[in-house]
């Protein structure tokens, strides 16, 4: 009899400690299944090496879905530029750039940049930005959005909010709020 229940004991002892252990295994398991994959984690920032840019070419990255116009500036444009341009202007290894999630404020539409007159259009209802992408032809209601962004030597990273985009968005100029292109 108390062979049988030191065995029930042994065996129940063991099994306890077999499920302690899976239970831990599951758990670790269950974690590795929460955690976000290393990709996914890369895939909240896109880094750009700006080091090869040409000036008043614009190009297009894509940021988490989402269109970003980069444009190197000329000295010309710089300038040119307001002050409501100059603060919106992203120096990068001494040099101005637009940065800007290149969607319409009106209804979201892609707009094209204009070379030549070195501004942007939106097609589908006709509204105008500059250069620093703030509008300055209706309907847009505000400059095309300044993301977060950081600068690490000659690469910009979009999606980590850097002490330049801390400045800008202290300043009010990320595009959240109208600006005068002209001020
Ligand atoms: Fe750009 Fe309407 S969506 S003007």
């Amino acid at each position: 009899m108390s062979d049988n229940v030191n065995r029930r004991d042994a065996m129940g002892m063991a099994l306890g400690a077999c499920a302690a252990v899976g239970g831990v295994y599951s758990l670790v398991g269950m974690k590795k299944a929460w955690d976000p994959l290393p990709s996914v984690k890369a895939a909240g920032s896109t880094v750009v090496e700006t080091s090869n840019l040409e000036e008043n070419v614009i190009i297009t990255e894509k940021w988490r879905g989402k269109p970003v116009f980069i444009l190197r500036k000329t000295a010309e444009m710089v300038a040119k530029s307001s002050s409501n341009d100059k603060a919106r202007d992203v120096i990068i290894d001494g040099k101005a750039h637009l940065v800007c999630v290149g969607l319409c404020t009106h209804l979201g539409c892609i707009p094209a940049y204009r070379k030549d007159k070195k501004d942007f259009l939106c097609a589908c209802h006709g509204a105008e930005y500059d250069a620093s992408a703030i509008n300055t032809k209706a309907p847009a209601p505000l400059p095309m959005l300044i993301p977060p962004f950081k600068i690490d030597g000659t690469k910009l990273i979009l999606g980590e909010a850097g002490p330049e985009y801390e400045k800008m968005k202290a300043a009010g100029v990320l595009g959240s709020t109208p600006l005068d292109p002209k001020a």
